[in-house]
């Protein structure tokens, strides 16, 4: 596995296996690995020749800046599971390599952005689009993977794919959950074990929520969920919402959609936690 740092040396890398037609992968990450983004490598080594990783805390898409600052950073235990994983090259930029000039993009995903995180995260999917973006650029993938606990991202990630008619192909991979359902993510390093079980309350109470579909409308299936969860100590909903799984646009019936999602962000704490079920 060869761990590279610049542009310049990660096409050199590139370059012999292009020549050679080789069906190359990509996993963006922002590090602090977990099971999660393992079995999104692990996917990427068994679907392409060449696995290909990134590591890099993109400060465009953080509106607060002491996320960015907080967000865990393990580099070398990082390395040492992708190794394990039998990834052939991680890229670890520099913010100046990716950014060599401010990005002043700006991206037009119509109402896809304007709910859930977009309303929230103000500039979050923007900062997103923009070096997922320079990353498909750098690297030209065949496939690119993401999870699916990030459901509004690989739906933006889609769309770009689309407005810009990219060839590559966007696998979304199933969430990976602790025993307790807790949603694997960077962020759950930042809870202690009691706010970790009171956090995996969260997707217990959104299943219960599936089982009410034939009583109850969506407008009060949200409020069970908000109620209930709000009631755990350390947990606050800052939004949850039941929506179009494709146009993301909050439903009023069940009968409205094929693909039903609810989406949640909830603080434990001070750490912001995401996660969403399906319905339909
Ligand atoms: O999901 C993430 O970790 C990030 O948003 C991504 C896709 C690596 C872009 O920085």
């Amino acid at each position: 596995m060869e761990v590279v740092h610049t542009v310049k040396a990660l096409e050199e890398l590139l370059q012999q296996p292009r020549q050679q037609g080789k069906s190359i992968g990509l996993v963006p990450t922002m590090g602090a690995l977990h099971k999660g983004h393992a079995t999104l490598v692990e996917r990427c080594v068994a679907e392409n020749e060449l696995c290909v990783v990134t590591v890099f805390v993109n400060p465009t898409q953080f509106n607060n800046p002491e996320d960015l600052r907080l967000y865990p950073r393990t580099p070398e235990k990082d390395y040492e599971l992708l190794r394990s994983i039998g990834a052939d090259i991680v890229f670890v930029p520099s913010v100046e390599e990716v950014y060599p000039e401010p990005d002043s993009r700006v991206f037009d995903f119509d109402q896809l952005d304007k709910v859930m995180e977009g309303a929230f995260r103000p500039g979050h999917f923007n900062g997103v689009a923009q070096v997922v973006s320079k990353f498909f650029d750098f690297i030209q993938p065949h496939r690119a993977y993401f999870g699916e606990k990030d459901y509004q991202q690989l739906a933006i990630v889609r769309e770009m794919v689309k407005q810009q008619k990219l060839p590559v192909e966007i696998v979304g991979v199933a969430t990976v959950r602790e025993q307790s359902g807790l949603a694997m993510s960077s962020r759950n390093q930042r809870l202690s074990e009691e706010e970790k079980e009171h956090a995996s309350e969260i997707y217990r109470i959104m299943r219960e929520s599936t089982l009410l579909v034939e009583e109850k409308s969506p407008d009060q299936v949200v409020r069970f969920v908000i109620e209930a969860i709000n009631n755990v100590a350390d947990l606050r909903v800052e939004y949850f919402g039941i929506v179009d799984g494709d146009s993301l646009q909050p439903i009023s019936a069940w009968y409205d959609s094929e693909n039903i999602v609810g989406a949640i962000a909830v603080y434990c704490g001070d750490v912001r936690l995401i996660d969403n079920i399906r319905y339909r």
